[in-house]
């Protein structure tokens, strides 16, 4: 039976989901129950709005023109990375480099920061829980300065084993480069410790935010973290933008990454001076509009407050958690204690794509597979997960549908 909606007092969280009119529809002729939000989250009309109205009123390229609607639009653009910078509390909003994702900001340091420091015998060190954009963009640049990936591996529980990335850590590590909340487990990672210990080593820190960000406040100068990453689209914005925080030390040390308009100070067929950061990593022309659109969703976000969605979110998970564990067979893949947004779970002799083919027909969507985190579900010895991954504008009867879609689809097995 659906409970009752726990709101937090001060929030009327059921007048919040009115914001999503995606949430509205019925798909496969029943309400939608949207439980794929850690692939990507929905936008409310707020945003969507505030992009309609840029590319009405307002659109130019930005950086370029002397003319009124360029420099408009430069300041609408511009506005995100100073919204950003309070909204992970960065020291300058030169420290937040516009990218068009998780996975470029990533790439962005493997390459720039890696490239120009790894040496033969060097260390980069992991997580056995990373996406894979956490994992083959060091791949890649392993192969190419001769450094080694080592790998601090996962408990039962699905927490990292921190006495094992103590023992991994030496003189030898240049970066560590760790998720905050995994995609496929929902583990929060103990990152502020994690940086502690690697600066003790001098190695800089990357931290993959793709799914910490829409959960909770983060604090960069707090975890002390070299880099943090995410996208927008995880935080109620548009796809194809996002961020990359670096430390200002840092990135004024680090080359170009991509190179073309913008990126440049002097530009000769003799010699090539670049930008100051963060434009030196800037090359084209942005997704203007998807950044406008980043900037709004921080508005929308904050206007609720980062710490009643998490408070929310943790509700919705508790009481997933509670119920779905009544199913007799289910079992979860990750179960820590420090959980955020997601439930990944598997059926004993069921596939995790019947549990998502027979929920969909039940209007209820949940991702299914590997996660693009391959490593992690072969440690736990399963091909795929169904995982189902919570917003502040879900709902207790949403978690009970997917209780009794999930009880429906075992019952076609039993
Ligand atoms: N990384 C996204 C997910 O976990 C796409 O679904």
């Amino acid at each position: 039976m659906a409970q009752a909606v726990k709101n937090i007092p001060e929030i009327d969280f059921e007048k919040i989901r009115k914001d999503f009119p995606v949430l509205e529809q019925e798909v496969n002729g029943k309400a939608l129950v949207y439980l794929d939000n850690a692939a990507s989250s929905q936008m409310p009309l707020q945003v969507a709005r505030r992009i309609d109205d840029y590319h009405r009123h307002e659109h130019a390229n930005v950086h370029r023109g002397i003319h009124t609607l360029s420099q408009k639009a430069t300041d609408a653009f511009e506005l995100t990375r100073k919204k950003v910078r309070d909204f992970i509390h960065a020291d300058s909003e030169n420290e937040i480099v516009y990218t068009t994702g998780t996975t470029d900001s990533i790439n962005l340091v493997a390459n720039s920061y890696g490239g120009s420091v790894l040496k033969e015998g060097d260390e980069i060190i992991l997580s056995e829980m990373e996406h894979h954009a956490n994992i083959v963009p060091w791949q890649m640049i392993a192969d190419r300065t001769g450094a080694n990936i080592k790998i601090i591996p996962v408990t039962d529980s699905g927490d990292l084993d921190m006495n094992a990335y103590k023992s991994l850590l030496s003189n030898r590590t240049k970066i560590v480069a760790v998720v905050h909340v995994s995609n496929a487990l929902g583990t929060v990672n103990p990152v502020k410790e994690i940086t502690k210990l690697a600066h003790e080593q001098d190695a800089v820190v990357l931290i993959d935010g793709a799914q910490s960000i829409p959960h909770q406040a983060i604090d960069v100068q707090d975890i002390g973290c070299d880099f943090f990453a995410f996208s927008a689209h995880k935080m109620c914005g548009p796809t194809g933008f996002g961020i990359l925080y670096g430390k200002m030390d840092l990135l004024e040390q680090m080359p170009p990454y991509r190179g073309g308009g913008d990126m440049i100070d002097k530009v000769s067929f003799e010699e090539t001076t670049f930008n100051v950061p963060p434009f030196r990593f800037e090359a084209g022309t942005p997704p203007i509009s998807a950044g406008i659109g980043l900037g709004s969703a921080i508005d929308y976000l904050n206007g609720i407050g980062m710490d009643h969605i998490a408070r929310r979110e943790e509700q919705l998970v508790d009481y997933a958690v509670q119920e779905l564990k009544k199913i007799d067979g289910l079992r979860f893949i990750g179960d820590s204690e420090k959980r955020a947004s997601v439930c990944s779970f598997i059926i004993e002799g069921v596939h995790a794509t019947d549990i998502g083919t027979i929920l969909d027909k039940q209007g209820i969507a949940v991702r299914t597979g590997h996660h693009c985190a391959q490593p992690i579900l072969k440690r736990f010895n399963v091909p795929s997960t169904a995982r189902a991954s919570f917003s502040f504008y879900n709902t207790e009867e949403d978690v009970d549908r997917l209780v009794e879609g999930v009880r429906y689809a075992k019952s076609f097995f039993e």
